[in-house]
Formats: structure tokens, C-alpha cells, sequence
């Protein structure tokens, strides 16, 4: 199946800008920014800004995903061939794409938001779609909430007025973390729509925003420090 029909919109609008947008039902009330903050066992995770550097990573973590990862990610069990063509049509100077690392450096989880702008002469605001996948090893640890809140935070503060989200009826943790943020669910047959209206951007959404990139660039250096020098003393033992 070709990628672009069989894909989800987030995949079908990077390849074509000039397709409309689905049109959005009546937006609920803007999820309240601290609606999270009260859940029980929350530690902070760094979550890294992705650039068109990372597209290689970004490839090699997709590709990492077993077939119903696939199908869930993208509506279609998408082949090699077909991720990385997506993967070649992410705009980074629009989108924004996220990334969490283990220890080793290992792309475990990501989210792409496809933003789309306002259009004053068609009435529309602008909103953003999230896509995201968390490596099997590392699910029900959390990821995937995270990076839903992160994105949250990170279009609130460019002005994006709502969140959408596509996935299949039978993605329950998909819909569970929309469900939880506010989202608004509509079903329809196997594929259900989810729409989350965001409260503006305020000081302290800003000041979240970048103390928590910085933090994340921060933990990501020093795991690669760590990283590197492991494999000095593991090349070193060797000789
Ligand atoms: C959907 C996905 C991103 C969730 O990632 P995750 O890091 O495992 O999710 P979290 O740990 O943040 O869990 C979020 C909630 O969903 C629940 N959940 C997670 N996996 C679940 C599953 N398989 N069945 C039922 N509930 C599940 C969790 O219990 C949690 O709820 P809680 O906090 O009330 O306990 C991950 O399963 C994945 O990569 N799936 C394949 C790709 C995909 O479906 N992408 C979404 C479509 S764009």
C-alpha cells in the first residue's frame, strides 16, 4: 500500500501541504496545564528537541518496531521502505519532533507534532497532530504519556490552539492518554478521533519549557560523556 493513502494524516500531510485538514468537531474546554501534576509517581523525564540530524536515529528507532507497533503507528503496517520515506518527509523547520535516550543512547521513545498554521481566510486555527512510539522494552514505564505532555506544552507556547490525534479504535494506551489529558473521542469504526483544546501560552509555560529543554540537553550530554567514556575503559581492558 502506498504510504501516503494508507497512512495516517500526519503522515499524509508532510508528503501534501496543500491538502485540508480533517475538520475539527467543537473543541472541548482547554485542558487545565497542571490537570497532570497530581498523578501518583511521576519523575521528570528528559525529553530531547529532534533536528533533521537525528533523521537517521529516528529511522533506525521506527524500524525497530515489530508489525502491530507499525499498524498502530501508522494505520498500516508500514515496511522499511515506507518509514523511511516518511521519515524523509518530516519538515522539521515546522514540526516538532522529540526524542527520549536510554544510557546507551538508543532513540527509545519519540513523538512527532505536525503543526499546521493558522489560515485567517478559511477560518482556521492553527492546530497540531501527534504521533508517537515507545520501544516494547520500554512501554508502561510512562514515555508515552510524557512526550504527550511535552508536546502539549511545547504547541501550547507556539500558539497552536489544538491538539489531534488519530489512531485505531483498539489502541487503548493511545486513547487512554488522550482520554486523560481532556481529549474529546470520537469513534468511528476501527479509527477514532481524539481533539484536545490547549489553554494559551502563559510566563510559566514558557519558563517550563525551557528549563526542561535545557535540563534534557544537559542529561543528554552527560549520558554521552558517560557513554564514551565506558568504551575508552571497555577498548582499553582489551589492549
Ligand atoms: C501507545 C504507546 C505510545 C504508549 O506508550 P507507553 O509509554 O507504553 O504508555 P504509558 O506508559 O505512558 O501509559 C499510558 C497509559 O496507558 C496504559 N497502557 C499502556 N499500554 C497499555 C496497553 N497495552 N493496554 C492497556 N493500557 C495500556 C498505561 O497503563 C497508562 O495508564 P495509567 O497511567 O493509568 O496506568 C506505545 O504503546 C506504543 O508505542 N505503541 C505503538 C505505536 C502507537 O500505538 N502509537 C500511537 C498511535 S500514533
Amino acid at each position: 500500500m502506498n504510504l501516503i493513502e494508507g497512512a495516517f494524516p500526519v503522515e499524509r500531510r508532510v508528503a501534501d501541504t496543500s491538502s485540508e485538514p480533517a475538520k475539527a468537531p467543537a473543541p472541548p474546554a482547554p485542558a487545565s496545564p497542571a490537570a497532570d501534576e497530581s498523578r501518583p509517581g511521576r519523575s521528570w523525564v528528559p525529553i530531547r528537541s529532534l533536528g533533521p540530524r537525528h533523521r537517521e536515529r529516528i529511522v533506525a528507532h521506527l524500524v525497530a518496531l515489530d508489525e502491530r507497533a507499525r499498524y498502530l503507528r501508522f494505520g498500516y503496517q508500514a515496511n522499511d521502505a515506507q518509514i523511511a520515506r516518511y521519515v524523509d518527509t518530516i519538515d522539521f523547520e515546522h514540526d516538532e519532533v522529540f526524542g527520549i535516550f536510554n544510557r546507551r543512547l538508543a532513540l527509545i521513545a519519540m513523538a512527532h507534532l505536525a503543526c499546521r498554521a493558522a489560515d485567517q481566510k478559511r477560518g482556521r486555527e492553527a492546530n497540531a497532530e501527534f504521533g508517537v512510539s515507545v520501544l516494547p522494552l520500554a512501554r508502561r514505564r510512562g514515555f508515552g504519556r510524557r512526550l504527550f505532555e511535552h508536546a502539549m506544552l511545547h504547541a501550547r507556547n507556539r500558539g497552536v490552539v489544538s491538539i489531534f490525534i488519530h489512531a485505531l479504535s483498539e489502541n487503548t494506551a493511545m486513547l487512554k492518554i488522550a482520554r486523560d489529558a481532556g481529549a474529546t473521542v470520537q469513534r468511528d469504526g476501527s479509527e477514532s478521533e481524539a481533539w484536545l483544546a490547549l489553554p494559551p501560552d502563559s510566563f510559566a509555560s514558557h519558563v517550563d519549557q525551557f528549563f526542561g529543554d535545557r535540563a534534557a540537553e544537559l542529561d543528554y550530554r552527560l549520558k554521552h560523556h558517560a557513554f564514551h567514556v565506558e568504551n575508552l575503559f571497555k577498548r582499553s581492558e582489551k589492549t
